[in-house]
C-alpha cells in the first residue's frame, strides 16, 4: 500500500480518544460534563495529536449503565446538551483535523425504551418480537454470565409479558432481537442519522452478543452476513466511516468478525488479547506473552486493522489468562480485593498500578503504541490521572478530568457535592498534583511524554501498515518489535525490566536499510556489521526510524 492509500483508510493509523461527555467538561456550571464544555476542550486533544474522538454514550438514558442502557436512539440526553450544541461540537472538531465516532449500543435498550414498555404491555404491538421472550427459562451455564455477583441469570421474568426476556448485560437493558427485520431495519436508521450529522463511524459496543442468534428456527437471518451489509450500508453513506467493533473472543473467533479473506465486516477491533498479554509482560517485566500473543495475531485485510490500548472505560479484563497468570497480575497490580471486580479484572487506573513510577508508565504507553495498529488512549491517561476506588464498580476509573489545579480539578463550577461523579481524592493524585494545565507548561511532564509519543505516532504509518516481525533478544525483559513498509523500516525496543542495559540484535540486511535514526527515547545506538546495539535505560524506550 502506498502512501497515498494511507488517507482513505485514515483509521488504520489514527489516534483514538475515548472520553465520556459527562465527565470531561462542565460547560453551564451544573455539575455534569456537556457539550459545551467539551467543545472548549478541544484545544487540548489538537495538541495531543488526537485524530478520532471515540464517544461514549451520549443518549437519554436513565443512567443505570453509565448510558450504555439508551431510551432513544435519536436524542442528545438533556443534561448533555441539545443537537445544536452536538453539531457545533462536531464542526469544532472537525475544524482541528479531528473525525468523531460515537458508541454505537444496539445490542441491548434501556427497559424504560418505549418499545421494550410497548413489546411487554400487548401481546399485539408492532414492538412484540423487538425482543426475546420466552415462555420458559432457557437452561444456561453461569460461566456464560457477564457481571457475575450482580445478576444471576440473563433470563429476567417479566410479570407484564408473563414471558421471560434475555438481556446479556443487566437486567434492566433487554437485548434487541436483531433476527427480526425491523430491528435491522430501525439499526440503519439509526447510523444513517448519525453518519448524516458528521459522525465517522462507531464503537460497536457487544459485537458477539449483537450478532448472536437465538432462534432455533432459521429465518433467513446470518447475522455475518448482516454485518457485512452494515458494513456496505456505512460505506455507501459515508466512505470513510469505520466500525470499530468491541469483540472480547480468543483471536481466531475476533477474526470471523472481520469477514473472510477481504474483510469486509468490521473494520477493527479493539484488541482483547494484546491487551491482556500486555498485562502480563508489564506485571511480570517479561516480553515473553507478547511474543506469544503476536505469534497468534491473525493476518488482516489490507483495509483492516487493530486498535490497541492499555486501559478502557471498563475493568481490566484478564479473562484471557489463566487462572494463575489473573492471580500474577493481581498479586502486582491490584492485591487487594476492592480492587478487583467479577473475579476477572481491575477497576484500576495505570499510574497507580505502576506504584507511580513514571519511567514505567511511559514504557507501558510507548509499548502499546509499537504494537501493529492504531492506539487508543482513555480520557485523563495522557496526563496520569488515577482512578477513585471510591466511586463504586467500573465507575472507579470513570472520575471528572483533572484540567487545573482549581476546586473541582476545573471540571466544574458547581459545588463538590453537586459533581455528578466525585473527583479523584488521593493526595497523591488529585487535581492538586496531577492536572492538566501545570503539565501542559512543563515541558517535563508526563503530558509532554504522551503528546511526543503519540505526534511520532501519527508519523509511522509503517507501524499499522506494514508487515511486523518480533526480534529475538536474548534478553526476556526486552521487547523488539520491527515494521516494514514501503521502503521504510522502524525498530521500537522497550525494556520492560527496571535494571538499565545494552542490547543487541540482528540486522542481517542492516546495511540496506540506511542509517539508523532514533527519534523516541534516550540512550545510544549503534549499527555495525548487522548488529544493532541500543543502550536502555531501566524501562527505557527507543523507537528507530531507517528511511533506505
Ligand atoms: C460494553 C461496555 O464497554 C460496557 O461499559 C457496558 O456495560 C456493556 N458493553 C453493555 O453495554
Amino acid at each position: 500500500m502506498d502512501i497515498s492509500r494511507t488517507s482513505d483508510v485514515w483509521w488504520k493509523n489514527a489516534i483514538f480518544y475515548c472520553l465520556d461527555v459527562e465527565t470531561f467538561q462542565d460547560g453551564n456550571g451544573d455539575g455534569v460534563g456537556d457539550f459545551v464544555g467539551l467543545t472548549r476542550r478541544l484545544d487540548h486533544l489538537d495538541r495531543l495529536g488526537v485524530s478520532c474522538i471515540w464517544l461514549m454514550p451520549f443518549y437519554p438514558s436513565p443512567n443505570q449503565d453509565d448510558g450504555y442502557d439508551i431510551t432513544d436512539y435519536y436524542a442528545i440526553d438533556p443534561r448533555l446538551g441539545t443537537m445544536g450544541e452536538f453539531v457545533e461540537f462536531l464542526r469544532a472538531a472537525n475544524d482541528r483535523g479531528m473525525r468523531v465516532i460515537a458508541d454505537l449500543v444496539v445490542n441491548h435498550t434501556s427497559r424504560e425504551h418505549p418499545w421494550f414498555q410497548s413489546s411487554r404491555s400487548d401481546p399485539s404491538s408492532p414492538y412484540r418480537d423487538w425482543y426475546v421472550w420466552r415462555d420458559e427459562k432457557p437452561e444456561e451455564d453461569a460461566s456464560s454470565l457477564v457481571f457475575p455477583g450482580e445478576e444471576e441469570s440473563s433470563w429476567t421474568w417479566d410479570a407484564k409479558a408473563g414471558k421471560y426476556y434475555l438481556h446479556r448485560f443487566y437486567s434492566h437493558q433487554p437485548d434487541l432481537n436483531v433476527e427480526h427485520g425491523a430491528v435491522r431495519d430501525e439499526i440503519r436508521r439509526i447510523v444513517g442519522f448519525w453518519l448524516q450529522l458528521g459522525l465517522s463511524g462507531f464503537r460497536v459496543d457487544a459485537v458477539p452478543f449483537l450478532l448472536e442468534q437465538m432462534s432455533t428456527d432459521d429465518k433467513g437471518f446470518a447475522p455475518h452476513r448482516w454485518l457485512r451489509d452494515l458494513r456496505a450500508f456505512i460505506n455507501r453513506r459515508s466512505g470513510d466511516a469505520v466500525l470499530l467493533g468491541e469483540v472480547n473472543l480468543d483471536y481466531p473467533d475476533v477474526r470471523r468478525f472481520f469477514g473472510d479473506e477481504d474483510g469486509d465486516e468490521l473494520h477493527m477491533c479493539l484488541d482483547f488479547n494484546l491487551n491482556q498479554a500486555m498485562a502480563l509482560a508489564i506485571a511480570r517485566g517479561d516480553s515473553g506473552p507478547l511474543v506469544h500473543g503476536l505469534r497468534h495475531m491473525p493476518e488482516l485485510a489490507e483495509d483492516d486493522g487493530w486498535a490497541h490500548f492499555l486501559r478502557n472505560h471498563d475493568e481490566w479484563s484478564l479473562d484471557k489468562l489463566t487462572e494463575a497468570e489473573r492471580q500474577e497480575v493481581f498479586a502486582v497490580f491490584g492485591p487487594d480485593p476492592e480492587m478487583q471486580l467479577f473475579g476477572r479484572g481491575l477497576r484500576r487506573r495505570m499510574p497507580t498500578m505502576l506504584g507511580g513510577d513514571e519511567a514505567r508508565l511511559r514504557m507501558a504507553y510507548a509499548l502499546m503504541a509499537s504494537m501493529p495498529g492504531a492506539p487508543v488512549i482513555f480520557y485523563g491517561e495522557e496526563i496520569g490521572m488515577a482512578e477513585n476506588l471510591e466511586i463504586p464498580g467500573r465507575l472507579a476509573v470513570r472520575a471528572p478530568m483533572q484540567w487545573e489545579n482549581a476546586p473541582n480539578g476545573g471540571f466544574s463550577s458547581a459545588s463538590a457535592d453537586q459533581l455528578h461523579r466525585p473527583v479523584v481524592s488521593d493526595p497523591k493524585y488529585a487535581p492538586a498534583k496531577v492536572n492538566a494545565a501545570d503539565q501542559q507548561d512543563d515541558a517535563g511532564s508526563f503530558f509532554h511524554f504522551m503528546e511526543r509519543l503519540l505526534r511520532r505516532r501519527r508519523e509511522c504509518p509503517e507501524i499499522s501498515f506494514g508487515r511486523h516481525s518480533v526480534l529475538p533478544m536474548t534478553e526476556a525483559e526486552v521487547f523488539a518489535i520491527r515494521h516494514d513498509w514501503d521502503d521504510r523500516t522502524l525498530i521500537a525496543i522497550v525494556n520492560l525490566g527496571a535494571e538499565a542495559r545494552t542490547v543487541t540484535c540482528a540486522l542481517p540486511d542492516g546495511a540496506a536499510l540506511g542509517k539508523p535514526r532514533p527519534i523516541l527515547g534516550d540512550g545510544e545506538v549503534s549499527l555495525k556489521k548487522g548488529q544493532l546495539t541500543v543502550e536502555l535505560e531501566g524501562y527505557g524506550l527507543r523507537w528507530i526510524r531507517f528511511e533506505g
